[in-house]
């Protein structure tokens, strides 16, 4: 399936699809989770993306978003919402939409991602738990997941960062 995939930039129109695919994989009751705190401005519009398959780009399949934070007051970006149309999970379309998304923050330069998500999964994009590295960092609330994950972006923007810090949403 891989080579059938692609991966555009969101667009306007595929909003009612991307609701119905958030709906379906994290339940209406997701604003109530601590990363919807972190989410009250819009995400970074170049880093919205959506998977579809090549034949027919006008179904969306997945979506990726990644928010802007503040570490300190350090720019980071918060990884989030992922999700695949449940018929469609276990076919390459999350990690195409992760690795695109990490390339092109990359790009343009950011240095530090963060995601509140399954390690088991992230671990394979370098993702690591931030305790794991020493890194204390407080959240405005608890996660879903044990722990908070940290991918490095940059090489070594993890020096960059205090050992105590708390994570803000982007005012
Ligand atoms: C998590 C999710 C985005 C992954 O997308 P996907 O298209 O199903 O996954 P992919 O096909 O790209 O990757 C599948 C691989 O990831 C692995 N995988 C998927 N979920 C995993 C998990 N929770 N832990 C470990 N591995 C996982 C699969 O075993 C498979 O491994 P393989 O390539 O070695 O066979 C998708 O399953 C989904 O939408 N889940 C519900 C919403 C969710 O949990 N979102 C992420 C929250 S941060």
């Amino acid at each position: 399936m891989n080579g059938n995939i692609q991966i555009r930039e969101k667009i306007e129109s595929d909003n009612i699809q991307i609701q119905k695919i958030l709906d379906e994989c994290f339940g209406h009751n997701r604003y109530d989770r601590t990363v919807y705190l972190y989410r009250k401005t819009l995400p970074l519009r170049h880093l919205s993306l959506v998977s579809c398959i090549k034949d027919d780009p006008s179904i969306v399949i997945g979506t990726i978003s990644f928010y802007p934070v503040l570490l300190n007051k350090i720019k980071c970006l918060l990884l989030g919402p992922l999700a695949v149309k449940l018929k469609y999970q276990g076919e390459g379309f999350g990690k195409s939409l992760i690795k695109r998304g990490l390339e092109l923050a990359i790009a343009e330069n950011q240095k530090i991602c963060f995601v509140s998500g399954d390690y088991n999964y992230y671990k394979g994009f370098n993702f690591y738990k931030v305790n794991d590295k020493n890194l204390n960092i407080k959240t405005l609330g608890p996660l879903s997941f044990d722990d908070l994950l940290i991918c490095e972006l940059k090489k070594n923007a993890f020096s960059l960062l205090p050992k105590n810090s708390k994570l803000l949403p982007m005012a």
